[in-house]
């Protein structure tokens, strides 16, 4: 029996799957091998994960035969920029490398969405396998074909879709992952399931001190859900036409304090936490099925995670300057602000509220 799982991200042509399970580097040879157009591959990787995953996962494709270039990048959101854009351009150029090459980039969300946007331009678009490390990319940035980089006027403002043609996710990378990056990006985990998966939802209750610690079996199956859920999201919305927007909830407030704060202060996922909690409070006065107990389920659950539920004290965030934040953002232009409500457990609506129906929520969660 193979030691690993799969999820098909069905997209017609374009249709990939995703493999899971424990010591996957140290097999990626003979999943790369059939997927390949020449023997030539490079592995972009994050800085933080050279020693020992770029390692392992070198070793292993030069083992299987094939030629391995290898670039490193600095870690940070700064990384994900022109500069170094061009950087991977210019050094693919410069090893020659042709429309058969393969580009694997090992990393965060950072490196997929620079490495992988750098495939969809070098030669007008190179094959490409995404290799995530941190939980973030495995149950997000890897899964649906959003690609692009940052420039100075906001983030992800230059991009494409470009899918990949596999994703590798070796659960043991997450080993190595800092604590708080685990955590922040448990909260996307949580999204899935208020989203889409009310079963999903209830396991996680049950389990979530066994997937904040990276119990195997019970991190497998989060990662795996959640890839399933966005892979389904993506295969019916690939483009974000509509369906695709329920993946931002808990986003619009959550990005609205994430830039207010100053990127850095507060993290993505923490963000995405506090902004949550906010939709659902919002849904509690307009869907009828949204009661009060789902509303302290998602407070508890989120809490359990070791997430927070409300602005931290110190932040002093008012409430215009998140309105200011929330209608500047890129997925809101043309008037009205968008908002992901609740309507049950495992089911949302896209509502477009005026602020002065916000107000009273935004100072509850801890606004000024
Ligand atoms: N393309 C999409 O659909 C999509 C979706 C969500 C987020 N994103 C993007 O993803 C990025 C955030 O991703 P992220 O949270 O992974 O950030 P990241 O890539 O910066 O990684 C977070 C930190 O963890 C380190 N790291 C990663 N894996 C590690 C490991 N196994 N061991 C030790 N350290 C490790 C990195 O060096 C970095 O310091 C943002 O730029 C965001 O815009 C893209
Ligand atoms: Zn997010």
């Amino acid at each position: 029996m193979e030691n690993y799982q799969t999820v098909r991200v069905e997209l017609e042509e374009r249709s990939y799957d995703i493999l899971l399970g424990q010591g996957l580097l140290n097999q990626a040879g003979r999943h790369v091998i059939p997927l390949v157009q020449s023997n030539k591959v490079i592995v972009v990787h994050d800085e933080n994960v050279t020693s020992p995953h770029g390692q392992t996962l070198i070793a292993n494709l030069e083992n299987a035969g094939l030629e391995v270039a290898t670039l490193e990048l600095q870690a940070g959101e700064q990384t994900k920029c022109l500069q170094q854009l061009e950087r991977i351009w210019d050094y693919l150029s410069e090893l020659r490398f042709g429309r058969d090459c393969t580009i694997l980039p090992l990393g965060g969300g950072v490196t997929g969405d620079l490495v992988g946007f750098a495939a969809a331009t070098y030669l007008r678009g190179v094959e490409m396998i995404q290799v995530p490390t941190s939980l973030l990319a495995m149950v997000d940035s890897s899964v649906g074909g959003k690609t692009g980089i940052n420039n100075k006027f906001g983030k992800n403002l230059i991009g494409s879709f470009w899918q990949p043609k596999m994703v590798i996710i070796d659960i043991d990378t997450l080993k190595t992952l800092p604590r708080e990056e685990r955590v922040a990006a448990v909260a996307e985990i949580i999204k899935y399931g208020v989203i889409y998966d009310a079963a999903f939802f209830q396991w996680l209750e049950k389990n979530i001190q066994a997937v904040c610690d990276l119990d195997p079996k019970a991190i497998t199956y989060a990662v795996k859900r959640s890839c399933e859920i966005k892979a389904d999201v993506v295969s019916k919305d690939e483009r974000e036409g509509g369906l695709r927007m329920i993946l931002n909830f808990g986003h619009t407030i959550g990005h609205a304090i994430e830039n207010t704060a100053g990127y850095g202060t507060i993290r993505h996922g923490e963000g995405v936490a506090i902004g949550m909690i906010a939709e659902s409070l919002l849904a509690l006065d307009r869907n009828p099925e949204w009661k009060a107990p789902h509303h302290d389920r998602l407070v508890n659950l989120t809490r359990a995670a070791g997430l927070p539920t409300k602005i931290p004290d110190n932040l002093e965030l008012t409430k215009e300057q998140l309105f200011d934040a929330a209608r500047s953002d890129k997925k809101n232009r043309g008037g009205g602000t968008r908002y992901i409500l609740p309507i049950r457990l495992g089911r949302v609506e896209v509502v477009k509220l005026e602020d002065k129906d916000v107000e009273e929520t935004l100072i509850a969660i801890g606004a000024k």
